[in-house]
């Protein structure tokens, strides 16, 4: 059974999940809007699998006795000046992510939920993976600067990783 606090801090967890998602989305939407269909597609299996996450957590809560209790989602922003602008923000994101599930993971440790310290160690793995992924395009961004090729180039890499639904097509 979860504590009423843990419970709540889970609940907290489910909604900065499907902000993540919807973040994710709204990022899609810009890139789509300046015909970059790859990075589009990127932010289309992001936004994917953070809705997975917020399901993992979701299914937890219930799985240990605990109440569901679902709040308003924020709205993302819509615009940015640049794809270098949006990764920017992406990571700073994923940071702060990094920064909820620790402090969940605190949460857990004072609490001495062992199940919960169990759950929240693929999360612990998960944001360390986002920010290499994150980080990683970040970079190419920064190194390309202002050329338009490179841009293109990447554009057609990061397509690969949505498989050509809502985004890019292969070819
Ligand atoms: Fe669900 Fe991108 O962290």
């Amino acid at each position: 059974m979860l504590s009423d606090s843990m419970n709540k801090a889970l609940n907290d967890q489910i909604n900065a999940e499907l902000y993540s998602a919807y973040m994710y989305m709204s990022m899609n939407a810009y890139f789509k809007s300046i015909n970059l269909d790859g990075f589009a597609a990127w932010m289309h299996a992001q936004a994917v699998e953070e809705t997975e996450h917020a399901q993992k957590f979701y299914d937890f809560v219930n799985q240990r006795g605990g109440r569901v209790v679902l709040g308003a989602i924020d709205a993302p922003p819509n615009e940015w000046a640049s794809p270098l602008a949006v990764f920017e923000d992406t990571l700073a994101h994923e940071q702060k992510v990094t920064g909820l599930i620790n402090d969940l993971m605190e949460v857990a440790l004072q609490e001495k939920d062992h199940a919960t310290q169990i759950f929240l160690q693929w999360f612990v793995t998960e944001q360390v993976e986002e920010e290499e992924s994150v980080g990683g395009v970040l970079e190419q961004l920064k190194l390309m600067g202002e050329a338009q090729g490179g841009l293109f180039m990447l554009d057609r890499e990061l397509g690969k990783r949505g498989g050509g639904e809502n985004g890019a097509e292969e070819g």
